[in-house]
């Protein structure tokens, strides 16, 4: 989790630093900090709250300088205090350090440093790494070796970057943790994700685990820890920085549920040959002849999405399963050689997902990573991996990943079953032409959707209970998390069926129920939505325009264009998000960095 970011060039870097942070907000928002060097040293300003509260307090005539880190953090070890804030320094001032992850040692290494006289100001888990360098520095070691020592000395995970006065360097280093080098003439950035820098560089070099890099003005140096030379390649991502701004819109979250119809476009283009069939440059027919069985490992809306691509290899007589990535990590399901693994993750990052899909590989499973940044941990570390290229996802909540992952999943569905049952689904035909007009029908949910008009009826209630069957189940799961997520209130997503085992027993007319419809089963699922009236609860409901028998019961009707059954899930899930967003929005709740969040979760 935080975001760290770092500039070094021939100007002043405090507003680089400032900007690089702002745009890293969405990792992380408890607390930030800023250090530069210049003549007069290491110059540092931290405290609890986000970026905008730092920024103006920044002195920038002191804090000029032409190497500056800063640092947005969610807090792990330590309340989000002024203290607990990065960087961190060493008891002399001279050593500054910002850190993302997790340092596993630091207990004992506090306490043998404070047994050795040094002085801590926070609770963090950081403050050893700017320590362990005062001692090398101490015994004689020049900074980089210095920083390279201490480094040698932890353990855990993370993404480090240090200050040392008295050089015209920044060392900085990665294990576990994201850290991406951006190329600009003679500036050098460095950051947890591309966007904190792309507003002025397209130019990055993804450093890997275990790699040391120095960075001055007009060069960067990379190494292992042993000081020997690293080969890594500049490359220039696709996305702009315009990709990455608001663009108008009141939140990122609102802007990006209304780039779905584009995200989907770029996630099927090329994918799907005039006649009907999948084509994915990265699987070629028989790709997955040896597999016959499917794990999906994902977290939170990830894990929603893979439940739905579940689903859809089980209708193909595929056996599928779907595991929170937390969970697989710990009670690990048997693979065998037929097992493909599949870790969904839109950050490419999420340490649940990394340590479950380590954990498989050592077992000697086939890897296949579904990500949305090119370059992330996941796509790296897997056998294969496959892009869902919706564009950069600001909003802490995720929305246009939600529907992409999907669309992507359903395509690999068709080549998986061609590849492993020999012939092509029976769904595969309808599926694909239905998959040609899905973009322009979200667009059309988007201009026609009344779902803004709900939130004063219904922001002000007991709780929610979102149900469906189906691929609909995923669809309420995922749509009571978004509630949740960003509104505060409650919200539990479930099985239609299963509301009558227990749940039931909470139905109240202040308990709204949203019924998703997919067009398979809607018969019980209308059964389902009886059992709440009859509680008295206000039923809003989410099928087809066509489906006159639910609209007819239902109290307030939410119509998505006519589709494949297995498709109509990506279309009601827009009229959810958009529900959540308008109901956070009345709520004045702060959309886009929703409390004790963050967007990429790289704790486990
Ligand atoms: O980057 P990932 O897809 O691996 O992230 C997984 C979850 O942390 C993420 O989907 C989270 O649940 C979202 N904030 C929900 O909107």
């Amino acid at each position: 989790m935080c975001g760290i970011t770092a500039c070094v060039g021939e100007d002043d870097v405090v507003d680089t630093v400032l900007t690089g942070l702002k745009n890293l907000e969405y990792r992380g928002y408890d607390s930030a900090g800023i250090a530069t060097l210049n003549g007069h040293g290491v110059r540092v300003h931290k405290r609890e709250g986000g970026i905008d509260p730092l920024s103006s307090e920044v002195d920038h005539v002191e804090f000029a300088g032409q190497l500056g880190l800063g640092h947005t953090r969610w807090s792990t070890h330590g309340a989000p205090t002024d203290e607990n804030a990065h960087p961190h320094t060493d008891c002399t001032g001279t050593v500054a350090v910002v850190h993302n992850g997790i340092i596993e040692n630091y207990a004992e290494l506090r306490s043998e440093l404070a047994a050795a006289g040094h002085l801590f100001t926070s609770e963090t888990d950081t403050e050893v790494v700017p320590h362990l360098i005062e001692d090398e520095l101490a015994a004689g070691y020049d900074p980089e070796a210095a920083f390279r020592r201490a480094i040698a000395r932890i353990e855990g995970s993370y993404a480090i970057a240090v200050l040392v006065d008295g050089t015209d360097a920044i060392f900085a280093t990665r294990q576990g943790s994201p850290l991406v080098l951006g190329v600009d003439g003679k500036r050098r950035f460095l950051a947890s994700d591309v966007p904190s820098f792309l507003e002025y560089t397209s130019r990055v070099v993804y450093l890997d685990d275990g790699d040391f890099v120095r960075l001055t003005p007009g060069e960067h140096v990379i190494t292992d820890i042993t000081g020997s030379p690293q080969n890594r390649p500049i490359e220039t991502v696709e996305w702009g920085s315009e990709d990455a701004e608001r663009d108008g819109y009141d939140h990122y979250m609102l802007k990006e549920i209304h780039e779905q119809p584009e995200a989907l476009r770029r996630a099927i283009n090329g994918r799907i040959t005039d006649d009907n069939r999948v084509d994915l440059e990265e699987f070629p027919p028989g790709s997955f002849d040896d597999v016959d069985e499917v794990h999906f490992i994902s977290c939170g809306t990830s894990h929603h999405a893979s439940m739905y691509a579940c689903q859809l290899l089980r209708d193909r007589g595929i056996p599928a399963h779907a595991f929170t990535a937390g969970e697989y990590a710990t009670t690990p399901a048997p693979v065998t050689d037929g097992t493909l693994v599949v870790a969904v993750t839109q950050s490419g990052e999420t340490a649940d997902t990394l340590t479950s899909m380590r954990d498989v590989k050592a077992r000697n499973a086939r890897t296949l990573a579904v990500t949305n940044v090119v370059g992330s941990t996941a796509a790296r570390e897997a056998d294969d991996a496959l892009f869902i290229r919706a564009g950069p996802e600001i909003g802490v909540a995720a929305t246009k990943t939600f529907s992409s992952q999907v669309i992507v999943l359903a395509l690999l569905v068709e080549r998986l079953t061609e590849d492993i049952t020999g012939e092509p689904s029976a769904e595969r035909e309808g599926l694909l032409s239905a998959l040609r007009v899905l973009p322009d029908q979200v667009e059309r949910v988007l201009r026609e959707s009344t779902a803004a008009s709900l939130a004063s009826q219904y922001a002000d209630a007991d709780g929610r209970f979102f149900i469906g069957r189906g691929v609909a189940f995923p669809v309420a799961c995922e749509g009571a998390l978004k509630f949740k997520e960003i509104t505060y209130e409650h919200a539990e997503g479930f099985a239609a069926g299963e509301l009558k085992h227990g749940p039931l027993a909470l139905v109240t007319p202040q308990t709204p129920v949203l019924a998703v419809f997919s067009g398979r089963h809607d018969t019980k699922t209308l059964n389902n939505v009886e059992e709440v009236r009859s509680r008295g609860a206000p039923v809003i409901g989410i099928a087809a325009e066509t489906a006159n028998h639910v609209e007819s019961t239902v109290d307030v009707f939410l119509p998505i264009p006519e589709t494949h059954p297995e498709l109509s899930g990506v279309l009601a899930n827009v009229q959810l998000q958009l529900v959540s967003y308008y109901v956070a929005d009345l709520l004045d709740r702060s959309i886009d960095k929703p409390r004790n969040l963050a967007k990429s979760v790289t704790v486990e």
